[in-house]
């Protein structure tokens, strides 16, 4: 498992800074202001601080942004990462200049010069997470991340407030592990095992086998998985520290831990990209551990479907009718359909089960709303509109893209069957709603839900501000914002 780098907090000093190794980041204010340690710095290295707030450099810089001065004449440090940040800085811009500053760092160790600043906290996370680094896979499992130190006034109240967001980054690494894994490693039944692990912390995890699946008459989701080698799992994970007795939010995941298309085989270049194919559920599990790991006085439960989509002679055909639990007949057009197929049962299990407040469930569901949305927002659609704005919010305050996307009745003509009650594909025309309308026949009249398509968002092929390149952990940090928002009491 990666760890986010464990980050100390330090009283200020300014006559420790000369012996310092490894490399330094300073804040300067826009204005060039600098406070007291940046002050000592730039003495120590003879003005080269105060020369480059004066130059044009400096004032190209974007916030947030550093210029790195490579081995400073009096300091022992290798380099200084000199950042340009106000004091008034809002809490996202303070997170990307820690950003900057672990890319910076890359692994060697930092020591941040925050001393006045007031979000030292929020630039502790995003060093964190920017630090991440999936390398289980490499022969050279690499030497982890590089010590992080901050040096601030009030070393304790800063540790105070840095505690949430260092479960937050654990939590996202949590997901984008998940994510990251490749297909033969990460099993449905090694999955679940992960999953069962977080009992240590105080989730109370169960895992549902094939057996009980087919008692609970799953036949939607336990088709997915019959051409698999990987037995179908259900996992519910349940997080009751919140008032006794109150409904829970369900949060609900699609975990196609391979998704081959099945019989109706996807096209083998890109296939690769279909170990993601779990992202919702990693979601749901990150969300899950950072609860924990904060003592979040919520009730949560998290409900995660674990099947592998693969051809078989056993797999599922197109043109199958398959029961689902809730009592509709599916027709299969297309097996590689199959996320609508596996969320349709665990959205209705979640509902019989546990009688939510409310219900939200993620899934890397559509292409189409990459062709919709590109990988800047996820589509997120709703049948009710104030918890719907509450999740957007979160969402932008949380740097998280997410854009609202129409349901409708009109579109149900699109996935009308001849022969069931319903298709399983709509066609080319707005494939990511008619998924969703698709998910909406197995939501109860009067709950809330949301549904997000995070098929453009869970995997990133370029860098982010927070993340590198690979899985991003979208949702974790919207979704911990709309729980402690909404459903801490
Ligand atoms: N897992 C895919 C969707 C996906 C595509 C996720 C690209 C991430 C990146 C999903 O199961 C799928 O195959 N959807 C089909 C639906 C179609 C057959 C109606 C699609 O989007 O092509
Ligand atoms: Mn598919
Ligand atoms: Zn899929």
């Amino acid at each position: 498992m990666t760890t986010p780098a464990k980050i100390e907090f330090h009283p200020a000093d300014p006559a420790a800074l000369a012996a310092v190794r490894g490399k330094i980041a300073i804040l300067v204010a826009p204005d060039g202001r600098m406070d007291k340690l940046a002050r000592k710095v730039n003495s120590l290295c003879r003005g080269a601080v105060a020369r480059l707030a004066e130059s044009r450099v400096f004032a190209d810089l974007k916030p947030a942004e550093g210029h790195a001065l490579w081995f400073p004449a009096g300091l022992a440090a290798e380099a200084v990462l000199v950042v340009k940040l106000a004091r008034n800085c809002d809490a996202l811009t303070a997170r990307k200049a820690g950003a900057a500053m672990a890319g910076f760092a890359a692994g060697s160790a930092l020591t941040v010069l925050a001393p006045t600043h007031p979000r030292a906290a929020d630039i502790s996370l995003g060093v964190a997470l920017r630090g991440y680094d999936f390398n289980s896979c490499k022969s050279d499992a690499g030497k982890g991340p590089g010590k992080v130190a901050f040096m601030v006034n009030n070393p304790e109240k800063v540790a105070a407030e840095a505690a949430p967001l260092a479960a937050l980054a654990e939590g996202v690494f949590f997901t984008r592990d998940l994510v990251n894994e490749p297909s033969n490693i990460l099993t449905t039944t090694d999955f679940a095992a992960r999953l069962a692990a977080m009992q240590e912390l105080g989730v109370d995890v169960t895992i549902l086998e094939e057996d009980q699946l087919d008692k609970l008459g799953m036949r939607a989701l336990l088709a997915v998985g019959q051409g698999s080698e990987s037995p179908s799992k259900v996992v519910v994970m349940r997080w009751n520290r919140g008032r006794p007795g109150e409904a829970p939010l369900a949060l609900v995941g699609k975990g196609v831990v391979f998704d081959s298309g099945g019989i109706s085989l996807k096209p083998g270049a890109g296939m690769e990209d279909m170990t993601m194919d779990m992202g919702g559920a990693a979601v749901v599990s990150g969300v899950l551990r950072t609860l924990a790991l904060r003592n979040a006085r919520a009730n949560v439960v998290g409900v995660v479907g674990l099947v592998e989509n693969m051809p078989d002679g056993r797999a599922q055909r197109p043109g199958d009718v398959v029961k689902s639990m809730k009592g509709d007949m599916i027709e299969v057009i297309n097996t590689d359909a199959e996320g609508r197929l596996v969320l349709a049962d665990i959205l209705w299990y979640a509902q019989q089960e546990f009688k939510p407040a409310g219900v939200i469930d993620l899934a890397t569901l559509t292409g189409a709303i990459i062709i919709g949305l590109g990988h800047e927002n996820a589509g997120v659609f709703s049948n009710d509109d104030a918890f719907c704005n509450a999740f957007l919010r979160a969402a932008r305050s949380e740097g998280e893209g997410a854009w609202h996307m129409p349901l409708g009745d009109a579109y149900d003509k699109l996935i009308k069957s001849r022969i069931a009650d319903i298709k399983n594909t709509g066609g080319r025309p707005a494939g990511s709603i008619t998924a969703a309308q698709f998910l909406k026949r197995f939501i109860k009249d009067e709950m809330p839900w949301i549904h997000l398509d995070i098929a453009g968002v869970a995997l990133r092929k370029e860098a982010t501000d927070l993340a590198p390149k690979g899985a991003t952990g979208w949702g974790v940090l919207a979704l911990d914002r709309l729980i402690r928002d909404r459903f801490e009491g």
